[in-house]
């Protein structure tokens, strides 16, 4: 499902050249969730912002779907990326004008693809946010903000989704509860799940760990 084949990062400093990332090469299966571990600045929300198609590579390929993302023109990377794609960050990015139930209807309006009746309010529920469906994001709390946010980064029903410390704001608790609802997307729904995290506890839910140092992959 998602490819990554000798990808580096580069950036001029000066009259030199620094990597960010070094020769990356892995591979993921659908119906898996993996996390990323490794140091701060080692690279890892740089690789994420790579393979979610937002960052292109100075070397090497990303394969989502066996398409050659980059080798896209940017009509075809974006619709790639409307359909297939699902994006999680830290600090949700709610749209603070919207309520709950339209952040997660949010994608729809800029999205093709038809969803069955009652979707929104089926995931609401399996996410626990029925009460919730009329509240800003200021009215409610860390880990309903971030439940939200998996609900609209799913609604679409992507093929990949790809998570940048998504329990990083939320106490353990509710933190494990979200990666527990992960696990069971990925090996239920068909997705590709990629985390990074710092919290081994939760690495090691996960189907499979990526280390990684200075750039590189290192187990
Ligand atoms: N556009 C850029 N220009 C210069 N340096 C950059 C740029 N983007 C990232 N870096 C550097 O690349 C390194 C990796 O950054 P990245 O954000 O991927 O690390 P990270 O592993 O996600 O760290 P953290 O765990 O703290 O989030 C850092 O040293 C960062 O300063
Ligand atoms: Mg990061």
């Amino acid at each position: 499902m998602i490819r990554a084949e000798h990808i580096s990062k580069s950036i001029p400093v000066g009259n030199k050249t620094e990597y960010i990332l070094r020769d990356i090469s892995f591979g993921l299966e659908k119906d898996t969730i993996t996390a990323i571990v490794g140091k701060s600045g080692c690279g890892k929300s740089t690789l994420l912002s790579i393979l979610s198609g937002i960052d292109e590579p100075s070397a090497g390929k990303v394969y989502l779907n066996k398409n050659d993302y980059y080798a896209l023109d940017r009509r075809g990377q974006e619709k790639f990326r409307n359909e297939n794609i699902g994006i999680l960050f830290q600090n949700y990015h709610l749209i603070p004008e919207l309520t709950c139930e339209e952040n997660i209807r949010m994608p729809l309006v800029f999205s093709n693809k038809k969803i069955e009746n009652g979707r929104v309010k089926k995931m609401m529920k399996s996410v626990g946010l029925e009460k919730q469906r009329r509240l800003y994001p200021k009215q409610m709390s860390g880990g309903e903000q971030q439940r939200t946010a998996i609900v609209r980064a799913l609604i679409n029903k992507p093929a990949i989704l790809y998570a940048d410390e998504p329990t990083g704001a939320l106490d353990s608790e509710t933190g494990n509860s979200v990666i527990k609802f992960l696990v069971q997307c990925a090996h239920s729904q068909g997705l590709t799940v990629l985390l990074v995290t710092h919290d081994m506890s939760i690495a090691n839910q996960c189907d499979k760990i990526i280390k990684m140092e200075n750039g590189k992959i290192v187990q």
